[in-house]
């Protein structure tokens, strides 16, 4: 495995960061996982938007040649379906202060690993799953891609604990997001999300969907989601670059629809292939 660290293309276990580095001591950095497909980036420019997003939001001041950075870096580990993982944090001071140092050179890693093309798969490969629903903790800004992300994997565990694979978030009454991923559901023909804002990140899964629902006639719309809506849907899926769109069959105890991938489910995910194809 060939890893890129701050200019260097080197083999992964000669990569090392500072133990001061802010990333390590403060979760001080940010994050995005782009896949590649045939060892091309898929929705590569919404990623780097939104990664230009999460450095403006911490404030670090960055000029980076990320398309060319990345694909040497999926060349050099051969291509194919990857998903890329980049990671940007403040750097090191060289030791241990909370204020900020606006002079820092900022620490910028990328790594690949294997996926799955599912849409090359096909629909009757996908298997539904099981997610819980549970407390939102994580703080208010959860449109910035950063890596502290605890609260994401306590919840991801409480839902493993629970023989389920993703839990959905719930604060005030209205469910936000997965622990790493979007969600929609899907009433009467239509398909609902929860709106962008600082409660969810902008999963960039969940706005091609709601491009491809716009472009085929598929009615949708943004609106606040509580648990008894979700129980209710006629289908509920969620949605992530490395996952794709994945149908919902059970949430806790109660069964969606008649427990089978919906119907409306398919359809979309034979949309994304043919998008994916072209
Ligand atoms: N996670 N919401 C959260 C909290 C996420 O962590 C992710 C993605 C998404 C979906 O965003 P996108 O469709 O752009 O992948 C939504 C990545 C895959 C991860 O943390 O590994």
């Amino acid at each position: 495995d060939t890893v890129y660290l701050n200019g260097e293309y080197i083999p992964a276990d000669q990569a090392t960061v500072s133990v001061f580095d802010r990333g390590f001591l403060f979760s001080d950095s940010v994050y995005e996982v782009i896949p590649f497909y045939q060892g091309v980036g898929f929705r590569l420019e919404e990623h780097l938007q939104r990664l230009e997003h999460s450095l403006r939001a911490l404030r670090i001041d960055l000029k980076f040649d990320w398309v060319a950075t990345l694909s040497r870096l999926v060349e050099l580990n051969g291509g194919g379906n990857l998903s890329v993982y980049l990671q940007v944090t403040r750097g090191s001071a060289g030791k241990r202060v909370h204020a900020i140092d606006h002079h820092l050179r900022p620490t910028v890693f990328a790594c690949c690993q294997p996926i799955r093309d599912v849409y090359q798969e096909g629909a009757d490969k996908v298997e539904g799953i099981k997610v819980i629903v549970t407390a939102d903790l994580r703080w208010h800004r959860c449109d910035i891609k950063s890596t502290c992300l605890l609260p994401n994997i306590l919840v991801l565990q409480q839902a493993r604990e629970l023989g389920a694979q993703e839990a959905i978030l719930q604060r005030d009454g209205a469910l936000t997001e997965g622990a790493s991923c979007n969600f929609f559901i899907v009433e009467q023909g239509v398909l609902y999300t929860p709106p962008i804002g600082t409660e969810i990140l902008s999963g960039t899964t969940r706005a091609l969907i709601l491009e491809l629902a716009d472009q085929n006639g598929i009615p949708r719309q943004e609106a606040k989601i509580d648990y008894q809506r979700l129980i209710q849907a006629d289908e509920v899926w969620i949605s992530s670059s490395t996952r794709a769109i994945v149908p919902v069959v059970q949430i806790d105890d109660y069964v969606v629809g008649d427990g089978q991938n919906g119907l409306l489910w398919q359809r979309m995910f034979e949309i994304f292939t043919r998008y994916q194809h072209q």
